[in-house]
């Protein structure tokens, strides 16, 4: 299973003093050496951590191919035809998001989403389309001719969170479910297996799956073990550990749940 390293949040602490410390390029060689796949980068519209100049600079520099999420709208593809990543993987945005909170709702009569897709694939870059784990979302994914689909793994991860106590249910603002604990385990299944079957679904069809958002170190293992995820997105677990034991340790330490 590839891992892809999602590096926003190298670009978050470098905006929270606006100097360029972190510098994000410094990143891009360990993460070639500790063995992950590819940077995987989003560009906001709200420009929040990632700027241009950094995806111009990473697109010069970097020896991995280049994942870039962004959202549909013409000013953004427009960039990401001329920075010509490896792929563009289709996210929803909110501007008062924390972060990407569900997938994209897939629509074939949607005309921003079809002229985006035609004109990426037009310059030869591939389409991934981030959505959360439902046939619907796959029926419509096909139909619109992507190569790629990502499968949103933020429900998962939130039960999962609010089952074992991990770091990130012990956030404030994280709106638990007010269910017993026999309940969320079920949830945990369902929600599992729901990936399982989605995703080997979209195999069966043809699509290239990969998966992520929220997965951690904790939560990795039955997620790593589905045969038909061939490629993880992993950030904020990755970053936050490399403030410990560096970026290389970090990714080491993800890459060993990996199969
Ligand atoms: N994949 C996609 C499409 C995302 O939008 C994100 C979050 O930016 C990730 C993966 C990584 O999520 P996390 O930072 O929670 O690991």
């Amino acid at each position: 299973m590839d891992l892809g390293v999602n590096i926003d949040h190298i670009a978050v602490l470098r905006e929270a003093r606006r100097v360029n410390d972190p510098d994000i390029i410094d990143a891009l060689s360990i993460v070639k050496l500790a063995g992950a796949n590819q940077i995987t980068i989003h560009l906001r519209e709200d420009r929040r951590h990632i700027q241009d100049q950094d995806l111009k600079r990473i697109m010069d520099l970097s020896s991995l191919p280049i994942n870039l999420e962004c959202a549909k709208y013409e000013e953004m593809i427009d960039i990401a035809i001329s920075s010509n990543p490896h792929r563009v993987t289709l996210v929803p945005e909110k501007r008062e998001e924390v972060t990407t909170e569900g997938g994209l709702i897939v629509d074939e009569s949607d005309k921003v989403l079809v002229k985006a897709i035609e004109k990426l694939q037009f310059k030869g870059i591939e389409v991934s389309l981030f959505i959360d784990p439902c046939v619907e979302s796959i029926n419509s994914s096909l139909a619109l001719g992507v190569e790629w689909i990502e499968l949103h793994t933020g429900e998962y991860s939130n039960v999962f969170a609010m089952l074992y106590g991990n770091l990130a249910s012990s956030h404030h603002s994280i709106k638990r479910l007010e269910l017993p604990r026999k309940d969320l385990e079920i949830k945990l299944r369902y929600e599992l297996e729901k990936l399982k079957e989605i995703s080997k679904y979209a195999t069966e069809l043809g699509l290239k799956v990969a998966a992520g958002h929220g997965l951690n170190y904790q939560n990795i293992t039955d997620i790593a073990s589905i045969d038909n995820i061939i490629e993880l997105n992993i950030g904020q677990s990755i970053i936050a550990r490399s403030i410990f034991t560096g970026l290389h340790q970090a990714i080491l330490d993800m890459k060993t749940n990996l199969s």
